[in-house]
């Protein structure tokens, strides 16, 4: 049983491999990303202006911001030209068919 520190994010099924999707666990949005099986959970929000991410484009692990391409590693959050500059990743668990984010 998971504490209430987890929420239900989506039905893994609805996550493909190589899929992006946002969700809202507690109201706060977060791209979930699924690429070779694993799942990658990080904020929506841009680090810089807080521009959806949703709306930026993912090549190998790197994201780029749709409105002025700020770059960010999906497995540590970090901007890529400074890793002391972050947007918050989210740890994930696939149980019952379900994933959870610990929020
Ligand atoms: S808001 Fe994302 S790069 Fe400016």
């Amino acid at each position: 049983m998971l504490d209430s520190s987890w929420s239900f994010a989506i039905e893994d099924s609805k996550l493909p491999n190589n899929g992006i999707l946002t969700v809202f666990p507690k109201g706060v949005s977060i791209l979930l990303i699924k690429k070779a099986k694993k799942i990658y959970a990080v904020s929506n929000k841009c680090a810089h202006m807080a521009c959806a991410l949703s709306g930026g484009t993912l090549e190998g692990y790197t994201l780029k911001c749709p409105c002025h391409d700020w770059k960010f590693d999906i497995r540590t959050g970090e901007f890529l030209s400074a890793k002391e500059i972050k947007i918050p990743t989210y740890q994930w668990k696939v149980s019952d068919g379900k994933i959870y984010l610990k929020i």
